[in-house]
C-alpha cells in the first residue's frame, strides 16, 4: 500500500487550522503542523483528540519570520521531517473592530505581519518544493474572509484585501503546474468546536468537510471556493480564475 500523503499546516492551532487538520486526517492523510511552542501543540492535540492526533507530527518555528517556513522546508528536504504533498495556510491576527483612525502603527504592522506576510511567506517558501515533485499532483490551499469586502472589522479586512490579490497571482502562476492552488473564501464565522458551540457559530469539525472536498476533487484548481452559507460546506461552489 502507498504511504499516506502529508499536509503541512501553517497556522494549525487556530479555528481554521484545526478544521484543516481534521479535514486532512479525516481524508486518511497525515499532518505536519508548524506550531510556535509546546502550549500551542498541546492545544491542537486537545482539539483533535486521541487517537486521531497520532497522525500529527509537530515542528516548532516562527512563522512570522521570513525564514520560519523556509527552515521547515529545508529540514523536510534534508529528510529530518516528513515529506509533504499538500499545504494549508491560515495564519491570522486580531479579529477586532478598531476603526481606521484608532489603529496604531504597531497594531497595523503586527496584523499585516500575522495575517498577510506569514501567509505570503508560507506560499513563497513551500511552492518550489511542491513544484519540484512534478508530475505528482499536489495542492496549496488558503482561507480568506468576506471581511476583505465588508470591512466591518478594518484590521483583519485590510490583510484579507492583500490576500485576495495574492490568491489571484498564485492561481495564475500555478495554473499550468502540478499544484492545485485554491482560495477558500469564507463568509461566516468558524471556531474550534468548544468555542463554536458556546457562541452559536459553525464548528471547525463541520468546516473540515470543505478541505476534505478540495483534497478529493482534482477538478478544483486555480479557483476561489465560495463558502457563503453552511449549505456550501458539502456542495462546493467555485469560480475558476485561470
Ligand atoms: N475563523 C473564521 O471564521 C474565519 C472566517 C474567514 C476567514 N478567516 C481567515 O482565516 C485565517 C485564520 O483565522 P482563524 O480564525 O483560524 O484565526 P486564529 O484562530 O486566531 O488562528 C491564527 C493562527 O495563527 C497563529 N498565529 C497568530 N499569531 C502568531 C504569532 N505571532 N506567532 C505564531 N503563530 C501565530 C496562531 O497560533 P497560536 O494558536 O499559537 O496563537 C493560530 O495557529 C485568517 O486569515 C482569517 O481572516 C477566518
Amino acid at each position: 500500500m502507498a504511504a499516506a500523503e502529508t499536509v503541512l499546516v501553517v497556522g494549525a492551532t487556530g479555528n481554521i487550522g484545526v478544521a484543516a487538520v481534521k479535514g486532512a486526517l479525516n481524508s486518511g492523510r497525515k499532518v505536519l503542523a508548524i506550531v510556535r511552542n509546546q502550549a500551542s501543540a498541546d492545544k491542537l492535540v486537545k482539539h483533535v483528540g486521541w487517537p486521531a492526533a497520532e497522525g500529527i507530527a509537530f515542528v516548532e518555528a516562527n512563522i512570522l519570520s521570513d525564514t520560519g517556513v523556509k527552515g521547515v522546508v529545508d529540514q523536510v528536504r534534508a529528510g529530518k521531517l516528513p515529506a509533504f504533498q499538500h499545504v494549508y495556510s491560515c495564519v491570522g491576527g486580531e479579529y477586532t473592530m478598531t476603526p481606521l483612525t484608532e489603529i496604531t502603527t504597531t497594531q497595523l504592522r503586527y496584523n499585516m505581519s500575522a495575517s498577510f506576510e506569514a501567509n505570503f511567506f508560507a506560499y513563497r517558501d513551500t511552492i518550489p518544493y511542491l513544484l519540484s515533485q512534478s508530475p505528482t499532483p499536489t495542492t496549496w490551499t488558503i482561507c480568506t474572509g468576506s471581511q476583505g469586502d465588508t470591512a466591518l472589522f478594518p484590521v483583519p479586512a485590510m490583510a484579507q484585501g492583500a490576500l485576495f490579490s495574492m490568491c489571484t497571482a498564485a492561481s495564475r502562476e500555478t495554473a499550468e503546474t502540478n499544484v492545485r492552488f485554491n482560495e477558500v473564501y469564507l463568509a461566516f464565522r468558524v471556531e474550534v468546536d468548544e468555542d463554536a458551540l458556546q457562541h452559536g457559530v459553525t464548528t471547525a469539525s463541520e468546516f473540515a468537510k470543505v478541505y476534505q472536498g478540495i483534497l478529493g476533487r482534482g477538478d478544483i484548481k486555480s479557483s476561489r471556493l465560495k463558502v457563503l452559507g453552511t449549505e456550501d460546506i458539502e456542495a462546493l461552489k467555485f469560480d475558476k480564475k485561470f
